[in-house]
């Protein structure tokens, strides 16, 4: 009895509105609620043990000038804490969400331009059958020269022209190696499409680089003509750059094939009517390409008599440069942002 005797409401309640008034956050009144309200507070210990009417009258006054206190109170913490939330947290939505660091809008990086077209010209020739490879860069000369007829003085064999590693390796000059490595891989028929990258001692200019990508095709099979070839690169060109392209040949040397030929595609700019971009042709050179010389079968053990081809090389860049009107080769390999961007 003697604790509850010492309850003085009139000092408790003074007390108690004075931590209310004192708590400054909703969590901080809580604490004080428990202290002054709670189950063991004194209060509601003292109530419990009342014995007459005078105390429990004034006791029971004192929680009811506590209880309106902190709903009083409550209210205006609240309302406080969230005038505070909305000033700090305000979105301004007119700042870009990324340079906010929301991480659902992370800046995503994009696939390089050789990258994409790499791709197109793979499905093109998934779609007629061909096999994709890929093929050493650092070449013998063996494979890079010799087994593709090259004679002893073609001018591609200079170290002026080409990088050599030592004596009889060299960064390959172009993908045409793995139309020898495929052969001796396996027998006719083949139907494969070879691309990676190939290196040549150029000056950068803008449509040269001495790094740049290649792919190559090859089909080896019994009664191939030239309409074979000429009906294949149709096909990629269209899937390449739309429906309306054709293609022509127009007669060239190269040591691996004969005839040999480089294929134009018809101006996409200006549709062949002629405009800068074809220089005024209508006709846009795209790479090299031929039926396969009877002596590059011989060198790989297969009888020219039996077994026929054609191949092609391509440059992937110059493919793409065609494709979304680059005029220069060398942001390809610059890694500048600006420009990779474009390519989404
Ligand atoms: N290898 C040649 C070059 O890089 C391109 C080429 C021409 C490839 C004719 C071929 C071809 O397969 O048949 O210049």
């Amino acid at each position: 009895m003697d604790t509850v005797a010492a309850v003085n409401p009139d000092d408790l309640q003074k007390e108690a509105l004075a931590a209310v008034a004192a708590a400054t956050t909703v969590a901080e009144l809580d604490e004080v609620r428990v202290r002054y309200l709670g189950r063991s507070s004194e209060l509601k210990l003292a109530l419990r043990e009342v014995r007459d009417r005078e105390t429990g009258m004034a006791l029971n006054a004192v929680r009811e000038v506590l209880e309106a206190a902190f709903a009083a109170r409550q209210e205006e913490l609240e309302r406080a804490e969230l005038s505070e939330r909305l000033a700090t947290e305000r979105v301004d939505v007119t700042l870009p969400a990324e340079l906010l660091g929301d991480v659902r809008v992370r800046p995503r990086g994009t696939l390089h331009p050789t990258t994409l077209i790499r791709r197109d010209v793979e499905d093109a020739f998934i779609g007629l059958g061909y096999e994709i490879r890929e093929d050493r860069e650092i070449e013998t000369v063996e494979y890079n020269f010799d087994k593709l007829a090259f004679p002893a003085w073609h001018p591609a064999r200079s170290p002026r022209d080409t990088f050599y590693v030592d004596s009889d390796h060299v960064l390959r000059t172009e993908t045409s190696p793995s139309q020898i490595h495929i052969l001796e891989e396996k027998p006719p028929p083949i139907y494969m499409v070879s691309i990676g990258r190939v290196y040549r001692r150029d000056a950068i200019t803008p449509t040269r680089f001495p790094i740049f990508h290649q792919f190559e095709g090859l089909a080896i099979d019994r009664g191939i003509t030239m309409a074979d070839l000429k009906g294949t690169l149709l096909h990629v060109m269209r899937a390449l750059f739309g429906e309306e392209r054709r293609v022509r040949f127009r007669t060239h040397y190269f040591p691996f094939t004969e005839p040999s030929m480089e294929p134009d595609v018809s101006c996409g700019v200006c549709g062949g009517s002629g405009c800068p971009t074809c220089k005024w042709s209508g006709w846009i050179e795209i790479g090299g390409s031929g039926m396969i010389d009877p002596q590059v079968l011989t060198n790989v053990g297969l009888d020219p008599e039996e077994w026929g081809g054609f191949a092609f090389g391509l440059g992937l860049e110059r493919t793409a440069q065609l494709r979304y009107d680059i005029p220069t080769i060398r942001p390809f390999w610059e890694n500048d942002l600006r420009f990779l961007r474009q390519f989404r």
